[in-house]
This record gives C-alpha cells, sequence and structure tokens, in this order.
C-alpha cells in the first residue's frame, strides 16, 4: 500500500470507555466527537456471523455468560450489551460487522478491524472476517485494515481475501516479529505505544511498512509517538484528543 488513506486519529472500541464498547452506540458517539476512524473487536459466533466482542467471554459487556463464540447470532443478538455501562445504555445490543459495515459506509468512516478469535479459532476466524469483510465493503474506497495479534488470523485473512489490507498488532517486540509481518505481506505494525523508540520506527520504515500505536490515552504519550513520526494513533480519550484539530499548530499532523 503506498498511499495511506487512513485517518491518523482512531477511536478504540468505537468511543474508548464513552459508551458501551463494540456498539453501534459507541461508533454514533466516536462520530459525534469527530473521529472519521473507528478500531473494533470481531470474532465468529457459532453460525459463522462476525460480531464484535473483545474477550472471550460474555460476562464483561453483556448480560450473558460462557464463550461468545458459542453461542448463535440469534441468541447473541437478544442479549444487553450496554447495561454493564450505565443505565441510559441498557438494551443495547451486540452489534453485527454487517451493520458496522453500514453505519461506515453510511457516514464515509473507516474502521480497523482487529480479528479477536475465540482460542483455538485463529485460522477460520481470519479466514471467515476477511471473507466476510471483502463482500461488505465490495467496492468502496477505503477498505477495512484488518489486524491481529494473531499471526494465524491473519494468514486465514489473506488466504481469503489478499486484497485486504493487513497488520500486525504487537504487545512486545517478540521474536521474529518484523520478519512475521514482512511474509504476512502486512502494511502495518500496531504496538503498544512504550515500544516505539528511533531504531524501532526507522526497521518498520525500511520495511515499507506504516507504525500505528495503541492504546494512547496521555498527552504525553502523543508528543512522544509524533516526534518519533508515527502514522496514526487509537486512543479510548475522544474527549481530550480533537481529530478536528488535525494540521492545528501543536496539533498532529494532517493525514487522509
Ligand atoms: O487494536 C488495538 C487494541 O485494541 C489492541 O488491544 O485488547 O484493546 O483489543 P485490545
Ligand atoms: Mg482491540
Amino acid at each position: 500500500m503506498t498511499a495511506w488513506p487512513y485517518p491518523y486519529w482512531i477511536a478504540h472500541r468505537g468511543a474508548g470507555k464513552l459508551a458501551p464498547e463494540n456498539t453501534l452506540a459507541a461508533f454514533r458517539l466516536g462520530a459525534s466527537y469527530g473521529y472519521r476512524m473507528f478500531e473494533c473487536d470481531a470474532k465468529l459466533s457459532a453460525d459463522g456471523t462476525v460480531f464484535l466482542l473483545h474477550d472471550a467471554t460474555l460476562e464483561r459487556t453483556t448480560n450473558g455468560s460462557g464463550l461468545g463464540g458459542q453461542r448463535t447470532w440469534s441468541e447473541l443478538s437478544q442479549l444487553d450489551a450496554g447495561s454493564w455501562h450505565t443505565p441510559q445504555y441498557a438494551g443495547e445490543p451486540p452489534c453485527s460487522l454487517a451493520a458496522l459495515a453500514r453505519f461506515c459506509l453510511a457516514g464515509g468512516f473507516a474502521l480497523n478491524i482487529e480479528i479477536k478469535p475465540t482460542p483455538g479459532l485463529e485460522r477460520e476466524t481470519g479466514a471467515e472476517v476477511a471473507r466476510q469483510a471483502a463482500q461488505l465493503w465490495s467496492g468502496a474506497a477505503v477498505p477495512p485494515l484488518l489486524s491481529s495479534f494473531k499471526p494465524e488470523a491473519l494468514a486465514g485473512a489473506r488466504a481469503s481475501a489478499p486484497h485486504l489490507p493487513r497488520a500486525l498488532l504487537l504487545d512486545a517486540w517478540s521474536d521474529g516479529w518484523l520478519q512475521t509481518a514482512v511474509s504476512l505481506g502486512c502494511c502495518a505494525i500496531v504496538a503498544h505505544h512504550r515500544l516505539y523508540d528511533a531504531p524501532s520506527v526507522a526497521k518498520i520504515g525500511a520495511a515499507q511498512m506504516r507504525c500505528l500505536s495503541y492504546t494512547v490515552n496521555e498527552a504525553a504519550h502523543v508528543q512522544a509517538l509524533q516526534a518519533l513520526g508515527i502514522d496514526g494513533i487509537i486512543t479510548d480519550r475522544l474527549d481530550l484528543f480533537a481529530p478536528a484539530l488535525r494540521g492545528a499548530p501543536g496539533g498532529p499532523p494532517t493525514h487522509a
């Protein structure tokens, strides 16, 4: 990927902690803060629907229990994914990738789909997320960026939709990380913000990849990353960082 089509600021899980993560209510709120790109966590239901859930289990963010991936979409869509957050979101349902695609395409928003497989289903989740994403975004000007901590998931994604851009997520500079990203045809590394320094940024750039960073919630960390020339920031702090100020003096650089 030569021209980078994604905005600099990316709202984590829709609206960080300001709304129930990975629900449409969160993406709507994120958009109201001026964000033009979102990150979400996607996995497979028992009957093959791609839906949004960060954890493997349902307890933390819904009124359900057990592994999310063992429920059908019809069961999942009946759950309350909002009450855990605040009463105002009671009844907010889990979100399918199809619904989020409609929202993003209608509003002109870009999306980073983090493939978050139910443990043991890495490759098939990557393959199916990519297959459905390719269908949902078919003909779109800006494709979704697929990312994962799991190389097997990215391998599955490449096998089923090689044209969709991929990024390797890293929480440490694990052995062979650069070679893994290169061999998976990744266009970006998405690393924990504390990992970056000038040598790592240079190494990624020399491999023709972009550097993105998660989850950056403090102004001092944003400044340090900008000084290093990072290409994108995933944040929870929609209330602190305003994408509308892109390019303003002292603000982040202007991107597409
Ligand atoms: O995709 C960036 C970030 O979301 C990765 O960590 O645990 O918040 O999904 P996590
Ligand atoms: Mg995530």
